[in-house]
């Protein structure tokens, strides 16, 4: 099953202490000449987090809760971009995807006919010694924590949360939150096709919350019990199925570097037969390089009709599609690009974390994609005469109407473009006192920290012009 693969390991009863785990060792080829692939950098990335409002653990004043993140002010606005650029790709610039907001909660009879009650379990095991919990696929035969060999025999454990609906807690009440959000766009395929009137090849699109109980969490965001998914369920003619997943491998790759990985940091890697999901005739993965080494990004799947076949058995309605051209029923087959919202944004600061020195200092910068990053404007007065100050207010609400902007104006102009730096903000804009005179103002930009003064008339369609890339 794809969903815990990966390389992490840990005790299921160990609490990450702080914010993060420090990343386990994995598989370690990779782009080796890049000094900034290995734990430097992630602990780099992981206190950044933190400390400028990416990401907290979760009910910090209580202790946390166990590999559980809250997305601070910047994370928010950060994860909302991954998901628009995710939704632009799939959905906006395309005319054969269709978007769907399912529940979370979901009826058992789903999850019974999609297998994920019967297989949707890794193999746990139990150390006799230390009482840790592991994943019996990721270790060898003794515990990474003791080192005995005293080990339970490895038994299914099933990722799905289970709760119950209404106030009595028995059989009939239960329900589970859903571990991934395909089930949504398989459960309506029906209701799709007859509303949007479509035709095979097209996509049911989805992004929001999955729940898994993982056995061994862990790095940071890479591996939680609670993620956000953006998935698309894309049905097609049954002999159309690997030409479409070869399709989707090439546009889902393109994607990563389109929004700022470089090339040499991403891979695509088929899987093995015995790692393959129940429902899977063939899965490729994007991987990129983490700093323990190559890790899942995106899972593309050729889920073939083993979903609708499944629900149209479970469920009694029939799923076939009549396509009037042909003459032919079929039931669609399925290829399936499915990422992680919040692994994508761990994955996208780690490539974008740089130092460098500007001015014989040092600075830290998130070269951020500019659709990306938290902030695409920071609008700094010079000073915070009061002389200045409506002029700044002024050039700010214009800016605000077209993208998201930061106003800072307290410590010194190079302090305040070092903190907009390390969060990646693509443009600072300074109102000085000449601005007064001549109504001009200068844009400095992240990368370069080349400055230009323009009239405030033009900023707008300048920044535009330099925005929407
Ligand atoms: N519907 C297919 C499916 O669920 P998956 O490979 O299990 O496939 C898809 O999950 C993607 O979701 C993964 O490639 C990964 O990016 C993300 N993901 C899976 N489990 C995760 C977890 N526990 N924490 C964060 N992201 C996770």
């Amino acid at each position: 099953m794809a969903t815990s693969s990966g390389p992490t390991t840990g005790p299921t009863s160990d609490p990450e202490s702080g914010p993060a785990t420090r990343p386990t060792t994995g598989p370690t080829t990779g782009p080796t000449s890049d000094p900034e692939s290995g734990p430097a950098l992630f602990d780099a990335v992981v206190n950044l987090c933190k400390r400028r409002g990416f990401v907290f653990p979760s009910a910090e004043i209580y202790g946390g809760i166990r590999s559980t993140y809250d997305y601070g002010p910047l994370g928010a606005l950060m994860l909302r971009n991954v998901r628009e650029a995710w939704w632009r790709a799939m959905i906006q610039e395309r005319d054969d995807v269709v978007p769907i907001d399912a529940a979370i909660l979901t009826n058992p009879k789903v999850w019974e006919a999609s297998g994920h009650l019967a297989t949707f379990t890794d193999p746990l095991v139990d150390c006799r010694n230390c009482k840790e919990r592991w994943r019996a696929d990721q270790i060898e035969d003794e515990c990474p924590n003791c080192g005995s060999k005293d080990l339970t025999e490895a038994r299914p454990f099933n990722l799905m949360f289970k709760t119950f609906v209404g106030p009595v807690e028995g059989d009939s009440s239960v329900a589970y939150l859903r571990p991934e959000t395909a089930q949504g766009m398989f459960v309506n395929f029906l209701n799709v096709l007859t509303t949007m009137r479509r035709r095979p090849p097209f996509g049911i699109a989805q992004l929001g919350r999955a729940f898994r109980n993982e056995i061994t969490p862990g790095n940071f965001v890479f591996r939680t019990r609670e993620f956000e998914m953006m998935e698309l369920e894309f049905f097609v003619p049954p002999a159309d199925g690997p030409r479409w997943q070869q399709y989707w491998c090439d546009e889902r790759l393109a994607w990563y570097k389109r929004y700022g990985i470089a090339g040499e940091k991403l891979r695509l890697r088929q899987h093995e037969k015995e790692e393959l999901s129940h429902y899977s005739a063939g899965t490729t993965d994007v991987e990129f390089f983490f700093p323990w080494g190559w890790g899942e990004l995106e899972g593309i799947a050729n889920r073939t009709d083993f979903d609708l076949r499944a629900h149209q058995d479970s469920s009694g309605t029939s799923l076939e599609y009549f396509d009037q051209a042909t003459g032919e029923t079929y039931l669609p087959h399925v290829v399936e690009p499915a990422a992680g919202a919040t692994r994508a944004m761990m994955a996208f600061l780690l490539a974008a974390y740089d130092e460098d020195e500007i001015g014989g200092e040092r600075r830290a910068v998130l070269r951020l994609h500019p659709r990306l990053a938290p902030y695409q404007v920071a609008v700094l007065p010079l000073s915070k005469k009061d002389t200045l100050t409506p002029l700044a207010r002024d050039v700010l609400h214009q800016l605000q109407r077209h993208f998201m902007c930061e106003y800072d104006e307290t410590q010194s102009i190079g302090r305040r473009y070092r903190r907009q730096d390390e969060i990646g903000t693509p443009y600072c804009v300074t109102v000085d006192f000449e601005s007064l005179e001549d109504q001009q103002v200068t844009v400095r930009d992240r990368d370069s920290s080349e400055q230009t003064r323009l009239p405030i008339d033009s900023l707008v369609p300048h920044l535009l012009g330099r925005l929407e890339v």
